[in-house]
């Protein structure tokens, strides 16, 4: 039997602990039905109820505590809801979300990944049926960038105060993330192939590829950090001739996103434009409901990635057991598919684990169903 993958399972802040309870039973059902080799431990850390116990969000050690376990599954952080209660408490997001950020800096994730594909049953926010082939996968540079938060404020509260925040870029993360891309798509395109899904995308010079990268920068304004994006892409292209290679400024790429997101199979985005860049791909694949989101450190196996979904806290139905799990229930699954890179027994229940959410979408999505409805629901089919 494969060595024991341990998780460390934060379910953090508002709905965060019920989305979380339906991915943990999803696991049980899985662990018993194939006798997996997972464990699991429940932090109850980061969190507002830490932080109002203990006076911070986490212990001192935690990146310490965490580094011990194969993967994170984390729910959300931020405000705790209900937001009509307004003696809740609560503290800045600058204190609630800085344990994400250090935990994507402290383990080198340096891949965000989140997949926008609009499947059978979930929420078409666009009326163009075209919609249905939605099929991409942003990748956000997780590590540097924008998010370096290097800066500070000068003269504070007067007049004449100064706030500087840095971005910064090296060629060493510009490199790796944009390889990742293209690596990527070519495992995309030999998936589709095996199902029979291909998808053609037509080169500058005309050739067509079953595959395509899409880099986003802002060069034609931010043009120290776009040159050098765009200086990189073309020469890490040259190593992957059967992948189709495409430009777009992140203002048109938005533009192009709602008016034919159809068009694009993976985006590598900055940390920043990815981020907001992948709100909107998640509305354009059913909303934050339904959509995953994985922190990455594919380099160091000694480094646990994390796993959260794409939505925050929802303080607004924090508590009513409402939240839609799907979101959290898909990360799962790519969590065991990402874990699988050890252990293949566990790739396999990611992939029964997602058949088993989308199946449960595609019969029920657009139902008003409670949190723990949809958990029952989907660990009926993992049973069956
Ligand atoms: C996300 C979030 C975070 C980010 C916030 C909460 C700091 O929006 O994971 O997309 O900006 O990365
Ligand atoms: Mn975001």
């Amino acid at each position: 039997m494969a060595q024991t993958t341990r998780i460390a399972v934060t379910p953090g802040d508002g709905i965060g602990p019920e989305v979380v309870a339906e991915a943990v039973r999803c696991l049980e059902t899985l662990r018993s039905k194939h006798n997996l080799a997972l464990e699991w431990t429940r932090f109850p850390w980061p969190s507002h109820a830490w932080h109002e116990d203990h006076g911070e969000s986490w212990p001192a050690d935690a990146l310490d505590q965490l580094q011990q376990y194969d993967a994170i599954l984390l729910g959300a952080l931020g405000d705790p809801g209900p937001i009509d209660d307004s003696s809740r408490y609560l503290l800045p997001d600058s204190i609630s979300l800085a344990p994400l950020l250090d935990m994507r800096k402290g383990f080198d994730q340096w891949v965000c990944e989140r997949p926008a594909r609009l499947l059978p049953g979930a929420r078409q926010y666009l009326k163009d049926d075209r919609a249905k082939d939605i099929d991409m996968l942003v990748i956000r540079e997780n590590s540097e960038g924008e998010y370096v938060s290097q800066g500070g404020r000068l003269r504070q509260g007067k007049p004449d105060e100064v706030a500087t925040q840095m971005e910064v870029f090296t060629r060493r993360a510009t490199e790796r993330i944009i390889r990742y891309g293209f690596e990527q798509a070519r495992r995309r395109a030999t998936e589709r192939a095996q199902a029979s899904r291909t998808r053609n995308f037509r080169t500058l010079d005309g050739r067509s590829c079953e595959s395509q990268v899409c880099v986003i920068t802002k060069r034609n304004a931010l043009r120290y950090w776009g040159d050098m994006y765009t200086e990189v892409f073309e020469e890490i292209s040259q190593e992957f001739p059967d992948v189709a290679t495409h430009h777009e400024l992140v203002d048109a790429a938005c533009m192009k996103f709602v008016q034919c997101p159809w068009a694009f199979d993976v985006v590598v985005a900055s940390n920043l434009q990815g981020d907001i860049l992948t709100d909107l791909a998640a509305v354009l694949s059913g909303g934050m409901g339904v959509a995953p989101s994985c922190n990455l450190n594919p380099t160091d196996p000694d480094m646990p990635s994390m796993f959260e979904p794409t939505h925050g806290s929802a303080p607004d139905i924090a508590g009513q057991g409402i939240a839609d799990p799907t979101a959290m229930l898909f990360t799962a699954a790519r969590m065991l598919e990402w874990l699988g890179r050890k252990d293949p027994t566990l790739g396999l229940a990611g992939k029964e684990l997602f058949d088993a959410v989308a199946g449960d979408l595609a019969e029920h999505g657009g139902e008003q169903r409670d949190t723990r409805q949809i958990g029952d629901a989907i660990c009926d089919r993992l049973q069956a």
